[in-house]
């Protein structure tokens, strides 16, 4: 997407031989727009880690990018090992969105066993990265074109204004690798004439709806307002909500969808009220080895100082991070929560909308069927 009229993707290669990885760096949007060069798989392990790159189709894509420099440092003895090594490190940066982990595996699986000299390897290694990073923006245009018909289904029952969407978190551009997946269609409608709006939740405690989706959508030009948190409910009470679209980091193969925490209580207020409440996903965020979401999602929990501080920017412009509770105050901070497929309206993938149920996803998903 763009920044001041400059197409960006969020992550790519860079330098002559290939060996730096450029990012946006999130952890200064939307008050400075910075990118930054990862050398090392260290280096990729600590931005997934402290969240440099986040959102479940950008994390799988830079673990992919660990996994080349990996492939870059190890030796020609111990390259399969070394390999296993980075592997286990990445994966255990953040435990839920289903895409790192399936690209890691991806990464492994094409790389693993091979023959070939170390230089081929490595060649091997960056056309896969470069596969994985393609795919996830491929996937996320397509997540658009089926969102769209959504949309414009909207927009003709509604007899004049703009559609009105809820979103939770940020699952635009900024958290794949191009496109977004909640954001795609709303891009994709936008871009097509269809008047939007974009209800953003700011989404305590990292407020990545108010400094990521927010900046995203002024970005593009897209109509919006920042709600907090606690605002969805009246909205939907009020018929100020037509279609509430979020992401997902990982959804089970009875359609139970893990999203940033706090997305339960809109599906929960959304099937109060009669709003259609969609999660949009790339086929990369299904986990097919697991069924009840609730009970086997993994939650990352995660440093409580996120909850006890915000971070901002002072009037003078410099960023600082200020507590906002005792001194004394201890805190508790799960990244997700777990929305049940029967909350789901419908699940907007790159192979089209699915229901939110086993049979509706084995039926698009049918090489799963066996699993
Ligand atoms: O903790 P984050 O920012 O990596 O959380 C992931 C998310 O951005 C959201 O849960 C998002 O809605 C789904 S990922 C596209």
């Amino acid at each position: 997407m763009k920044v001041n009229g400059r197409r960006y993707r969020t992550i790519w290669l860079e330098g002559r031989d290939g060996g730096v990885v450029r990012i946006i760096d999130q952890r200064v949007l939307p008050h400075r727009f910075e990118l930054l060069d990862l050398r090392t798989a260290e280096d990729i392990r600590k931005a997934i880690k402290d969240m440099y790159v986040r959102g479940a189709g950008l994390i799988g894509a830079a673990a992919a990018y660990g996994m080349y420099l990996a492939a870059r440092e190890a030796g020609e003895a111990s390259f399969d090992g070394d390999l296993a090594n980075a592997a286990e490190n990445l994966k255990n940066t953040r435990p839920t969105a289903s895409n790192l982990a399936w690209a890691v595996n991806a990464m492994l699986a094409s790389l693993l066993g091979q023959g070939g000299t170390r230089a081929q390897k490595i060649e091997k290694a960056r056309l896969a990265a470069e596969a994985i990073a393609d795919g996830d923006a491929e996937s996320c245009r397509n997540i658009g074109l089926y969102g769209l018909e959504l949309i414009k289904a909207a927009a003709g029952k509604k007899k004049n204004g703009a559609v009105h969407i809820l979103t939770h978190c940020n699952a635009g551009w900024l958290a794949f690798v191009d496109y977004g997946s909640a954001l795609s269609p709303v891009y994709a409608a936008f871009d097509a004439g269809i008047p939007v709006h974009v209800w953003v939740d700011e989404t305590r405690p990292r407020n990545q709806g108010a400094a990521l989706t927010a900046w995203e959508l002024g970005g593009h030009g897209v109509p919006h307002d920042l709600i907090p948190d606690n605002a969805g409910g009246h909205l939907m009470q009020h018929g100020m909500v037509d279609l509430v679209i979020t992401g997902a980091d990982r959804v089970t193969r009875r359609g139970d969808a893990a999203n940033k925490i706090g997305t339960y209580l809109k599906a929960l207020a959304a099937k109060e009220n009669g709003v259609p409440f969609y999660i949009a996903l790339p086929s990369a965020t299904f986990d097919f080895t697991m069924r009840d979401g609730t009970r086997e999602i993994p939650i990352e929990e995660r440093d409580p100082a996120e909850v006890r501080c915000m971070t901002g920017k002072t009037a003078d412009g410099r960023i600082e991070t200020v507590q906002i509770c005792p001194d004394s105050t201890p805190a508790r901070n799960w990244g997700f929560d777990v929305t049940p497929a029967r909350y789901i309206t419908g699940l907007i993938t790159d192979r089209g909308i699915v229901e939110a149920s086993e049979q509706g996803i084995l039926k698009r998903y049918p090489e799963h069927a066996h699993e």
